[in-house]
């Protein structure tokens, strides 16, 4: 693919690579593309228009402020899916339950979809950049019938896709089908994303690491000695690592995936799973780490073995390269 390809062409030429592809995956990859089109102006537009500005005035299931961009990115991305009645079901992180669609086309859908719609979102107010991250399943209760919780309820192995859209200086999708990880750049003069970053591999020697610091003192203490540690003694010949945390998790981690770097919500005392959601932010930032060279830990275990048991659960996180991983679990496991 040595000439310019759009991702439109990507999807269709690759479709072939997934065993069981009858282009309904392809289909609903498209119907997200469309969505984060639609969001990306809006997003673009918020430091201009007051009503798309701060708190919606409602807090979502966990008890968080939905920001007015959450709200309407939500809706977006879950009308759009129902619009082309291409899945069965979406769950996503600013619904209290999954949503099983009705319509008999719907209900032939092969595929699950989870979202959050928005990550980051409370970084829009002072134009720092944000994302969408997305993770797809086949259903395991029968096509033709309505979507039930355990479709939504699989361990992150069981991905067959998983991406994010960022919205940042420019803005991109990254997304894998289980065969490597692709990055597209959206042109917005042309109105196309266009294969940027083919084949992301996270470098293996990583010099950054990506933590909430504030939250030190109530970190576990493996945690806390590995900190203390890259600081007093330099790990890289002379050069200490370099802190990088921008607070929205699509941002750090697409950071960390071009450039090298550690990332990791631990669990504090009070949140001992930490913050991250599992099913809508760790396993599928787990899967695109795993395809891109990287690994992902909740500090006892692979991320995406991890067996769901509420759509809302939150886990530990630790993912980047191999060896920035190991090193870190050695510090939990004393
Ligand atoms: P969301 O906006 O979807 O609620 O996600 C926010 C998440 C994630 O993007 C980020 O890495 C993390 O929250 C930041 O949390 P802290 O402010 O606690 O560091
Ligand atoms: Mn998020
Ligand atoms: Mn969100």
């Amino acid at each position: 693919m040595s000439r310019i390809t759009t991702l439109g062409e990507f999807i269709i030429k690759t479709q072939s690579q997934v065993s069981y592809s009858t282009g309904e995956l392809s289909k609903l990859i498209s119907s997200l593309r469309l969505a984060a089109k639609i969001v990306n102006a809006e997003i673009n537009k918020a430091g201009l228009v007051d009503d798309i500005l701060g708190k919606a005035g409602d807090t979502n299931i966990q008890g968080e402020d939905q920001q007015k961009l959450d709200v309407y990115a939500n809706r977006k991305f879950i009308d759009s899916v129902e619009a082309r009645e291409i899945t069965c079901g979406i769950a996503s992180e600013e619904e209290d339950s999954f949503i099983a669609f009705d319509s008999p086309q719907c209900r032939n859908g092969k595929y699950v979809i989870l979202i959050d719609p928005l990550d980051g979102s409370s970084n829009i107010d002072v134009n720092v950049s944000v994302g969408t991250i997305f993770s797809i399943y086949k259903r395991v209760s029968p096509v033709g019938e309505k979507a039930i919780i355990e479709d939504f309820l699989q361990p992150g192995n069981q991905q067959v896709a998983a991406g994010y859209f960022i919205y940042g200086s420019s803005t991109m999708m990254v997304y894998t089908t289980g065969n490597g990880v692709n990055g597209f750049t959206f042109d917005p003069t042309i109105g196309s994303f266009f294969l940027s970053h083919p084949d992301m591999r996270i470098p293996e020697e990583g010099s950054i690491y990506s933590v909430n610091e504030g939250n030190y003192p109530f970190f576990s203490q493996g945690v806390r000695d590995y900190l203390k540690n890259i600081k007093q003694n330099i790990p890289l010949e002379g050069k200490p690592y370099t802190g990088r945390y921008i607070g929205s998790m699509v941002s750090d981690l697409h950071r960390n995936m071009l450039k090298g770097g550690l990332y990791m919500y631990p669990g504090t005392t009070s949140k001992p799973n930490g913050k991250l959601r599992l099913c809508y932010e760790c396993n599928p930032m787990a899967y695109i780490m795993e395809q891109a060279g990287g690994v992902a830990t909740d500090g006892n275990q692979r991320i995406l073995d991890i067996v769901p048991t509420e759509l809302h659960q939150r886990a530990p996180l630790f993912l980047g390269p191999k060896k920035m991983v190991a090193e870190i679990e050695s510090y939990l496991t004393r």
